[in-house]
């Protein structure tokens, strides 16, 4: 029987600054699906910035509190939109629970985009200090983690809109 694309979450994966939350907001205005970003639903839940988390109690905490988020998250019984933050891909578990919940896609972008876009940012606790070369480091340990998504789109070349249609035809096909 044919999969109707509406029985899945849509989830948005990938590296800081590839456009997750732009392109979550305008797929899900698309798509008439509610939208959930899993950072902001982090903040909501535990009523603290991202950054004073990592600051606070650092990273591995965060994401014990990512993991049980996501999980929440991917029991909503009305399909989603979810963009996720850049590391939400880092622990199998995660990755396993976005395959078994939804249609993943991955944003990539070039090294050089990827620094344009997050260079002012001072929300972001990992790319604190020399952006540029956070950025380059963490890109390389993370080269192979995206590759689990059903779908890869390189947003270096294209408009947010653009992406938003790739994202549309693809999950109509399935
Ligand atoms: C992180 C990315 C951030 C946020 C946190 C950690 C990462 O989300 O979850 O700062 O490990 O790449 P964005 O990708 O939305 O910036």
């Amino acid at each position: 029987m044919h999969n109707k694309p509406t029985s899945r979450h849509i989830i948005l994966v990938g590296f800081m600054g590839t456009g997750k939350s732009t392109i979550a907001k305008l797929l899900a205005e698309r798509l008439a699906y509610p939208r959930l970003d899993l950072d902001q639903a982090i903040e909501q839940r535990t009523k603290r910035k991202i950054a004073d988390i990592f600051a606070t109690d650092g990273e591995e905490v965060f994401r014990f509190i990512e993991t049980t988020t996501l999980a929440e998250t991917l029991q909503n019984p009305q399909p989603l939109v979810i963009a996720t933050g850049g590391g939400a891909v880092l622990a199998e578990q995660n990755r396993t629970l976005m395959l078994e919940h939804g249609i993943v896609i991955a944003l990539t972008a070039t090294e050089e985009q990827i620094i344009s876009r997050v260079a002012s940012d001072t929300a972001r606790p990992l790319i604190q200090g020399d952006v540029r070369a956070r950025v380059r480091q963490l890109l390389e340990q993370r080269k192979d983690a995206y590759r689990f998504a059903h779908l890869t789109i390189d947003t270096t070349q294209l408009q947010p809109r653009e992406v938003t249609q790739q994202i549309v035809q693809f999950v109509e096909t399935l």
